[in-house]
Formats: C-alpha cells, structure tokens, sequence
C-alpha cells in the first residue's frame, strides 16, 4: 500500500480529531478543540511545541496520525531536548502493512531536524501491541511507572 506522512493540514484538523478521539486519553480529547487551534495558529500543543503528521492512502483519505513533541526531559534520556512521540494511532483496517512503522520515521526525521540525538516515547502496560510495536521499532524498554492520585483540599 503506497502511504505518504506529510504534517497535518488546516483542512485535515476532523482526521486528527477522530483518530485522537479513538486514542485517548480523556483529558486530551476533552480539550482537543483548544489543541488543534494552538497547533495550527502557534505549532504548540499545550504550551509544547509539536509537529502532527497524517499518514493517507495515494487518494488522500487518512489513515493514521504521530504527535510528535519536543520535551526538554525523558525518562531514559540525556540532556534534551527529546522528540517524544505523543500520540500515535493508525485506523484499524490499514494496521500491520508498514503505516505506524512510516509515521514514526518521519517522527525520528524532524526530530532529529530540530537537533535532537533521542527519540522516546510511551505506552500502558495494558497495551501489549503497542508495547510490541514500539520494541519492533527500535524502542529499548527504559522504565516502568505507576501512576497514583488522591483528591486534596484547595
Ligand atoms: C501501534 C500502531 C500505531 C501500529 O501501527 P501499524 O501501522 O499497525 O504498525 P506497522 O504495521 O508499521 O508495524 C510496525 C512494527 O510494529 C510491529 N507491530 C505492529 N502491531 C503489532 C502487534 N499488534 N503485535 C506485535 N507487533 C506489532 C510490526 O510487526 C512492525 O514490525 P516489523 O516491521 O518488524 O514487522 C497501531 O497498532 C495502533 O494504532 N494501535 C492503537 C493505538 C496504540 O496502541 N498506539 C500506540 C501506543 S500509544
């Protein structure tokens, strides 16, 4: 399958939204009409800069998306800063023909252009297929979190 991965066009913001919306998580996509107004007006995405790459079939329709952020830190990492892939998501019927594996090749490309030496990314334990994906990919596992809450007074 040919697929081109060029950033997001204005036009383009409803794929984005879509795939974003399928990927979570709930706090982002609550606030995604915010986001795709700071990114395409300011190339930042709460408050980070971005770049959104939309991975579509030869006839245009999309078919994937990678968020791409540069962090000042990561864990695993040196000194930044750090192309962080933030979002990465590809429709159902277009997975395992090589789209996500395009995608964060163009990530690792701007990256890289923006003068970073790293790469890094995330994924929750309870996704076994991303966290295969990432290592079929040339991720090396650096850490495992938990993550805790508890509400507090103001
Ligand atoms: C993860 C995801 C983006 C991969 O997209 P994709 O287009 O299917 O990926 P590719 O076909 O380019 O595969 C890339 C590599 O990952 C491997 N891979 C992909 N899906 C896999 C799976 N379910 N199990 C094991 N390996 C997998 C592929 O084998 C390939 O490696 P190879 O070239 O050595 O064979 C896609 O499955 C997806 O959108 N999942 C839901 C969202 C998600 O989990 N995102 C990642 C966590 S944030």
């Amino acid at each position: 399958m040919e697929v081109i991965v060029a950033p997001i066009r204005r036009e383009q913001a409803d794929a984005w939204v879509r795939m974003r919306g399928r990927l979570g998580p709930e706090w982002f996509v609550s606030r995604i009409d915010e986001f795709v107004r700071e990114y395409f007006d300011a190339g930042r995405i709460d408050g980070l800069r971005h770049v959104v790459l939309l991975a579509t079939r030869a006839d245009g329709t999309p078919i994937g998306i990678a968020e791409v952020s540069l962090r000042d830190f990561a864990e695993g990492c040196g000194a930044g800063p750090v192309g962080y892939l933030e979002g990465w998501f590809v429709e159902e019927g277009a997975r395992g023909a090589g789209v996500g594996r395009a995608l964060v090749a163009a990530a690792e490309r701007w990256a890289a252009k923006q003068g970073c030496t790293e790469f890094a990314s995330d994924a929750e334990l309870h996704n076994p297929a991303g966290l295969r994906a990432h290592v079929a990919l040339g991720f090396e596992p650096v850490c495992d979190i938990r993550c805790f809450r508890k509400p507090i007074r103001p």
